[in-house]
């Protein structure tokens, strides 16, 4: 039986498979896409060319001490493939992202991509989202109306959920782009469509974790070898 941590660099590895010579490349964040930046680097070593954009200040740094090339979105605004881990992955490769709290710029740099390849282990396939809290990323200011507002959306869509301020040790935790996440435990998301709009119809939601139509394949290892399924 592999362990988690084998399974995320085998899927890590695979994905570097798929990168091309002359990519423009969103890179993830978490630890399975740092298995992936890992194993992107020795290629970057032997020769393949690439330019890379990071999906959070974290990556940023790794790339940088690992010698990958990188450039910005305002330099590289449209991007041939992004690779990026995921908390949840459903059969229609629907993803609950933001376990690692950048949520945001993954979405960003995700819709700024011709392709999106998931990397994952097998844990993350689910039959229904929502077990895995679902990451709201909220501007600070309002906080408590917003929080509010969350909880009566989800009542309209017939939902309950728990909210839970992120924090890091003692203070709330703060995104790479200066807002706070609240984790909603829904326990099931029947519908993420709906629940996708009824969250942006809030004014003090910024971005949620919700990932749908974006990811346009997943290379998710198990103990039995790589599935590589495809929207
Ligand atoms: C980071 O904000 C997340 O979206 C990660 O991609 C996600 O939490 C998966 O992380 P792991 O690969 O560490 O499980």
């Amino acid at each position: 039986m592999a362990s988690a941590e084998e399974l995320k660099r085998a899927a890590g590895e695979a994905a570097v498979g798929l990168v091309e010579d002359g990519m423009c490349l969103g890179i993830g964040t978490g630890s399975t896409a740092e298995a992936f930046i890992r194993a992107l680097a020795e290629k970057v070593r032997g020769g393949l060319k690439i330019t890379g954009v990071a999906t959070s200040e974290r990556t940023e740094r790794l790339c940088q001490e690992l010698a990958i090339p990188m450039a910005t979105l305002e330099t590289l605004p449209q991007l041939d493939l992004t690779v990026d881990g995921a908390d949840e992955i459903d059969r229609e490769l629907r993803l609950v992202k933001g376990g690692g709290g950048a949520l945001l710029r993954e979405k960003i740099v995700a819709a700024a991509s011709k392709r999106m390849l998931v990397v994952a282990d097998e844990t993350k396939l689910v039959e229904t989202l929502g077990a895995f809290p679902l990451p709201i990323e909220i501007n600070g200011f309002g906080m408590i109306a917003t929080y509010l507002a969350i909880q009566a959306a989800a009542k309209g869509l017939g939902l309950s959920c728990e909210l839970t301020l992120r924090r890091s040790g003692e203070a709330p935790f703060i995104t790479d782009s200066g807002h706070l996440i609240l984790d909603a435990s829904f326990g099931r998301i029947p519908d993420p469509q709906a629940l996708s709009r009824a969250l942006h119809d809030v004014p003090g939601v910024v971005e949620h974790g919700l990932f749908l139509g974006l990811a346009t394949e997943a290379l998710v290892a198990t103990s039995d070898g790589i599935r590589h399924l495809r929207a």
